[in-house]
């Protein structure tokens, strides 16, 4: 059992397989955390808390004369507000009666078999082989019958701790949430952690930044109403000497892809909270009697093994607990070819047929027809919305296009952009006011087009219906559903003045209402998340489809570093990664090389290659197709870091078993007459013997970790190579 409750103690603790979690019922039944890290049996941490009169601090007033108990300085599971602790608080509540309190007390647990779930909200579920508990511990304010329920799910194997909170209304009139927190983690001792982050921009996505944690709150956020370019929804809190393969490392990955915020907080006395959920700036949400508000979930994962300890339980875990889609883990996905790069909106069926032809002939399965095909769209002022074919340009209807294409034996796959309308289409004229816009306002322009107010029940209906009529219609294999702008003007014209704050979170439940009745739905289909590259590139994205576009910038030695950023959450096989004419100077194959830590494709114009070249993306088709299954289930390492100064980039792929690995390296920068360069394999079997690219010599494995490879410097600058080592 992964959740045990001792009575003596009052202690619940959650146990992985390597970790523990404790809180307990403490003092007048406030609910105080004790512990999070490698496992410590069945040990009681409330030894770990002093109590001190701390000046200026609050007390409860049932404590009465005892000065030494103030939640300002005890270590809590759900913090709250209004209750003298004067620390980051984890929920906002606005009570009937004006007041800001939430006395949250523990007023009962529950320990049940199995994952909970959200009715609302994506979260990971259950394999069949997992061992998973829920505890469920409800919070009472007794004045006004608010009620926080904090959830936890355990899933031992995995290492993994889920949570979620929900906030049920059991008053008498309505409440205003006006900030709700999805996990609150306290560390007594918390001087000396580093935060890790995933900040960025467009073309620049999940770039790795560190920094020490001084005495002030850390945010980390969105506010652009998706989890954006700019910050990730994930981080990591380590030891500040954690390194790639040692120190402790906690991760925190939520599963939302709308605004959201991370704070950690340092206190006076070195106590480091970290709290993360759904922004609250602009959100005010309206609990009626018995209503629930859920929470979104955050999946949480502790190592002592260093980045690439967490990177791995986190890969491991969102390969088969996340996304039901079967192209995760059953079903080989193809090669494709996409035709953005290649054209642009500029193309017509002959066009793409021709595209398609010559892609056949390097060994791609996927014709995807991007941007361009539908309603009036030359260019990005118009269009979007009208989800019928441009008979302009697909002359001969899509059921034609679709069949010539599969008459090449190649499957097709097409682009869609739900979320967003042009002002110059026929769904603008139809119905302006399903564009988010405020009353008397002009919208905010981004690429000239609006985006839907996802709010309303008609607006997604209208969208499952036209889109899933696409789908249905056609032998339509893949589909990259994209977004292409930031949300502004936000307000929705079916809510009253007083509950516009809670469009931006109601945008998001529409979201995911129109993703599972059309992804849900076409289970045959491989879906490919996109948002102007890798914009919402998150958790809750990866529940729908397998796949992510990882960024817009295709060019090689910069995809070193978003893939590397991208690694430290997410699995490999969900990175969208092609190859195209970004990066004059670097050679085919490291572009190959590249696109191969990832789903692999092309984004180009295939017509332009010559026979040469064309030969070239065949052998490197096929060796994608060789090592798919080491770069979609295997460990991946990362070798070196490109965000330091180096000049080569390396990665590996190694399989559960240790038997075979793919070791690729990146020349990206050659120094005269430098020193050798060696690059040391890591996650092999140190006493086996390995041969390497089928050769008759055999190395151990410690030979290969410890000495490494020596890597040919007499090469162009940015060559590259792949190792595949395979044990004899
Ligand atoms: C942004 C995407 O990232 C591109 O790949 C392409 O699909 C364009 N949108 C189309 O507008």
């Amino acid at each position: 059992m992964g959740i045990i409750f001792n009575e003596s103690s009052e202690t619940i603790t959650l146990h992985t397989r390597h970790t523990s979690y404790q809180m307990k019922i403490g003092n007048l039944d406030y609910l105080l955390h004790l512990y999070y890290g490698p496992s410590i049996r069945d040990t009681d941490m409330s030894y770990q808390i002093m109590q001190y009169d701390r000046g200026f601090s609050g007390n409860p007033y049932e404590s009465r004369n005892a000065r030494t108990f103030s939640l300002d300085a005890q270590p809590q599971e759900f913090s709250t507000q209004q209750q003298g602790d004067f620390r980051t608080a984890s929920i906002e509540v606005v009570n009937s009666d004006g007041s800001y309190s939430f006395h949250g007390k523990t007023a009962n647990f529950k320990i049940k078999d199995g994952k909970y779930q959200l009715d609302t909200l994506p979260c990971v579920f259950a394999a069949a082989e997992d061992t998973v508990d829920t505890l469920e511990v409800t919070l009472t304010d007794e004045v006004s019958n608010v009620q926080v329920i904090l959830l936890y799910s355990v899933f031992e194997e995995a290492d993994i701790i889920t949570r979620s909170v929900k906030v049920v209304n059991s008053g008498a009139a309505p409440i205003h949430l006006k900030k709700i927190m999805s996990v609150c983690l306290d560390f007594l001792n918390g001087a000396g952690f580093d935060l890790v982050s995933l900040p960025g921009r467009y073309g620049q996505e999940r770039q790795v930044e560190r920094q020490h944690m001084t005495h002030h709150i850390h945010t980390i956020g969105s506010v652009r109403g998706s989890s954006s370019h700019q910050q990730n929804p994930f981080v990591i809190l380590c030891d500040r000497d954690a390194t790639e393969d040692y120190g402790k490392c906690y991760g925190f990955s939520l599963m939302y892809s709308g605004n959201f915020l991370t704070e950690i907080e340092l206190d006076q006395y070195d106590q480091l909270r970290l709290v993360m959920g759904i922004h609250p700036k602009q959100f005010v949400y309206e609990l009626k009697p018995q209503e629930v508000f859920e929470a979104p979930e955050v999946v949480m994962a502790f190592t002592e093994h260093g980045f690439t300890g967490l990177s791995h339980l986190y890969h491991d875990f969102y390969r088969t607990n996340l996304c039901h889609s079967k192209f995760v883990q059953r079903v080989q996905r193809p090669v494709l070819i996409n035709s953005w790069e290649a054209a642009f909106m500029d193309f017509d069926d002959v066009k793409l047929v021709e595209i398609a032809k010559a892609a056949k002939n390097m060994g791609v399965d996927l014709l995807v027809m991007d941007d361009g095909w539908f309603g009036k769209r030359d260019d990005d002022n118009s269009g979007l919305g009208d989800w019928y074919v441009n008979t302009d340009k697909i002359k001969c209807g899509l059921h034609k296009l679709v069949e010539q294409i599969n008459d090449l034996d190649m499957k097709f796959g097409i682009w869609f952009e739900p979320e967003m309308v042009s002002e110059d289409s026929d769904l603008y004229r139809a119905h302006p006011d399903w564009a988010m816009q405020i009353p008397g306002r002009h919208a905010v322009r981004s690429r000239n087009q609006m985006a839907l107010d996802m709010s309303r029940q008609e607006v997604q209906d209208y969208l499952i219906k036209n889109i899933n009529a696409i789908l249905d219609d056609a032998n339509i294999f893949y589909v990259k559903w994209d977004i292409n702008r930031s949300l502004a003007d936000i307000w929705s014209n079916t809510l009253p003045a007083e509950r516009q704050g809670e469009v931006y979170h109601r945008y998001i439940l529409g979201l995911y209402r129109v993703m599972d009745q059309i992804i849900k739905t076409h289970p045959d289909i491989l879906f490919e998340g996109c948002s102007g590259g890798g914009g919402r590139y998150d958790a809750a994205m990866l529940h729908y489809y397998p796949q992510y576009w990882v960024s817009d910038n295709n060019h090689p030695i910069d995809r070193l570093k978003l893939h590397y950023g991208t690694s430290f959450v997410y699995p490999v096989c969900t990175m969208g990664a092609h190859i195209s004419d970004s990066g004059r100077f670097v050679p085919l194959k490291t572009k190959a090389v590249v696109a191969m830590c990832g789903t692999f494709g092309y984004e180009l114009d295939a017509t332009h290659l010559n026979a040469e070249e064309q030969e070239i993306c065949r052998e490197q088709s096929g060796l994608f197709r060789q090592y798919y299954p080491l770069i979609i289930k295997g460990d991946y390492y990362r070798l070196t870091n490109p965000f330091e100064p180096g000049n080569m980039t390396a990665w590996q792929h190694v399989s559960k078993d240790r038997s075979e690995s793919l070791l690729s390296v990146v020349v990206t920068n050659l120094t005269c007459n430098g020193p050798q360069e060696y690059i040391r394999a890591k996650g092999l079997d140190p006493n086996a013997m390995y041969s390497i690219n089928g050769g008759t010599e055999v190395y151990s494995g410690s030979a290969l970790m410890n000495a490494g490879l020596p890597i040919n410097r007499e090469v162009e600058e940015y060559s590259s190579f792949q190792f595949y080592l395979k044990r004899q």
